[in-house]
């Protein structure tokens, strides 16, 4: 039963937790957002500075809230990949010096592992096989969770992530960073059928589509070609149904994927991970899907969606209780296949 103190400073939040197996014991987000918004997007010297300003105060308090102190901690993890190379470094480094400090065991941990492991938080009884969905910022994969540390990549996205296509699209409509939050809100006062948008399907060789892959890059060029057309026309544009329009075929398109992949693979659950998991025009077309489907369909807390160290710790925790360790020579990658 390992208790674990995680960090995550994969990108622009710094985020510590101490968490009890599957249970949040507590769990600290301090958001870089507010710096960033200022730039359109996060500049990574910024976030390492930042990552390293609030760090140690975060700890400090992550240990407050959860009332324990270094006895009871039984190791210690840090996201070790992918993300910012800087950003990381600040987060990982922390960890291996408490870890040697403390004498405690020590690990690194897959940040996109710990996007599926954030399922764990609200459903403690879950357990593999079961098909991931993830989509944050910087991947849309479609994996198959076969046990702790035994994954296999069904699908992914050829271009954008889903993540990404908000974040650009919400740029073209001049929403701010980042886009995700500010488009699904827009969106829930749109018309999501005043635009028929295209979902991007990419062809196979032998002809046909391939059934778990993804591309949003034509979809966010129609959206610019919309925005251009109504310049050139002299009209202001109906941001909200252009949202609701870009939501909904970005909520259609992951949705035909996830529920094709997990029937053809005999997998009845589907587990969604990553910051687009919090998206409501996302969430409703799944859980309709799913049940058409009969399949069980499970998303995270809004809190646990966006990246959060609670997560890594229930990763790192299911890794330890197996004897798993990493050296602390471990270093940090910038890209690295789960
Ligand atoms: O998982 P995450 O916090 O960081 C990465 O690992 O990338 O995901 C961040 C992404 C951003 O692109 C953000 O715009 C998107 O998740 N996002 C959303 C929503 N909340 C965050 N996208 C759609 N709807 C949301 N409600
Ligand atoms: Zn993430």
């Amino acid at each position: 039963m390992a208790t674990v103190l995680a960090i995550e400073t994969s990108c622009d939040e710094t985020a510590v937790a101490i968490v009890n197996n599957r249970q949040v014991c507590s769990s600290i987000i301090a958001s870089q957002i507010p710096v960033h918004q200022q730039y359109g997007g996060v500049v990574p010297e910024v976030a390492s500075r930042q990552h390293l300003e609030t760090i140690n105060g975060a700890i400090a308090l992550a240990l407050e809230q959860a009332e324990v102190d270094w006895g009871k901690i039984d190791g210690i993890a840090a996201t070790c990949a992918p993300g910012l190379v800087g950003a990381l470094l600040v987060g990982l480094t922390a960890a291996k010096t408490l870890a040697m400090v403390h004498n405690k065991p020590f690990l690194g941990v897959h940040h996109l592992e710990g996007h599926i492991y954030a399922t764990y938080l609200s459903e403690p009884t879950l357990e593999p096989p079961f098909l991931s969905l993830l989509v944050s910022g910087g991947h849309t994969s479609l994996i198959h969770v076969k046990d702790c540390g035994v994954y296999e990549t069904l699908g992914e996205t050829r271009d954008d992530a889903a993540g990404e296509a908000f974040d650009k699209v919400a740029r073209l409509l001049h929403l701010g960073y980042p886009g995700g939050p500010v488009i699904d809100k827009l969106a829930k006062q749109g018309n999501p059928q005043a635009f028929t948008l295209p979902e991007g399907k990419i062809s196979l060789p032998e002809g046909g589509y391939h059934r778990y892959d993804a591309s949003f890059s034509g979809l966010k060029t129609a959206v610019l070609r919309l925005v251009q057309q109504f310049e050139k026309d002299g009209q202001s544009l109906p941001t909200k149904d252009v949202a609701a329009s870009f939501q909904e075929t970005v909520a259609r398109s992951l949705t035909k994927r996830a529920i094709t992949c997990a029937t053809d693979y005999g997998l009845s659950t589907i587990a969604v991970g990553g910051g687009v998991a919090a998206n409501s025009g996302l969430r409703q077309h799944l859980q309709q899907a799913a049940q058409t489907h009969n399949l069980r369909v499970l998303f995270p807390p809004l809190k646990f969606c966006t990246d959060n160290a609670a997560m890594i710790g229930c990763t790192a925790a299911d890794h330890l209780n197996r004897g798993h360790t990493s050296p602390l020579t471990l270093g940090v990658h910038s890209r690295l296949a789960l």
